[in-house]
């Protein structure tokens, strides 16, 4: 992939995009294949979108791999998708490393084989020392449960004696969620043409723009996402406030 210079992206330029990652068993079954085909094809989608995200002066990208949702599909397919990231990863993750991606998988650990969970730790231990871009895989991931973790997170804290509720804040809450200190953000994307957040970053994307695209995600690539990041420059982000002409305008 194209590496990221070092200066900072230019002024409104969407620092962080997520993406829910849609559309897979759509584009199988259009092609009369089986879903595990579109789910493979997904994941050179990935590499595709990782590899345009830069170049778009992207410097996180957080995507949706697998829903704490997605335990109820057939067995069958359930095992396909836990093989993504093994797939991912080997193909990938030496590349991911030389150019100085980070890492980060977000997500319960428990009910992932120790085979997985392995693997998932062993490609954050590898490009943990990396800064020049951020990729965050969303793996047995639900913001319900990430919110209701970071919640008992904190009155541990507060339990041991070590926190009060007192010093409970939005920064201080966001912290203990999976994203930790990553930014929020700015743009989520949805291809596949659904129009939902289906439990992904539900707290991190209270301020975000969201962009839904009619293609499929194994379809998905560098085009779709700079044609996401171009409509993501016309949205006018107010954050509650107003407008600085209106507020001129109307005293
Ligand atoms: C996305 O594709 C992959 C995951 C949810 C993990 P889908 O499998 O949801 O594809 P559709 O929505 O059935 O087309
Ligand atoms: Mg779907």
């Amino acid at each position: 992939m194209a590496t990221v210079d070092q200066e900072q992206p230019k002024a409104h330029a969407p620092l962080h995009v997520a993406i829910v990652m849609d559309g897979n068993g759509r584009w199988a079954k259009r092609r009369g294949l089986p879903r595990s085909l579109g789910h493979r094809a997904g994941v050179e989608s990935l590499k595709r979108t990782v590899a345009a995200a830069p170049d778009l002066n992207v410097r996180w990208l957080t995507v949706f791999g697998f829903s704490t949702e997605n335990w109820s599909r057939p067995a069958a397919e359930v095992s396909e998708l836990m093989a993504l990231p093994k797939r991912y990863f080997e193909s990938d993750l030496a590349r991911l490393e030389r150019d100085g991606v980070r890492v980060r998988v977000l997500g319960r650990r428990e009910g992932l084989s120790a085979d997985l969970v392995k693997m998932l730790d062993e490609a954050e231990r590898r490009t943990a020392h990396n800064d020049k871009f951020f990729l965050q895989i969303a793996f047995n991931y639900g913001g319900q449960a990430d919110i209701v973790e970071a919640a008992r997170k904190f009155a541990a804290e507060v339990a041991a004696g070590r926190a009060s509720p007192d010093d409970l804040n939005e920064a201080v809450f966001a912290s203990h969620l999976a994203t930790g200190a990553a930014p929020a953000p700015d743009l989520v994307i949805r291809p596949s043409g659904e129009q939902r957040l289906s439990n992904f970053l539900l707290w991190e994307s209270a301020y975000s723009e969201f962009v839904f695209q009619d293609v499929l995600w194994p379809d998905y690539g560098a085009e779709h996402l700079g044609a996401a990041i171009d409509e993501f420059y016309k949205r006018e982000r107010r954050y509650g406030g107003a407008v600085a002409d209106d507020v001129l305008a109307t005293g």
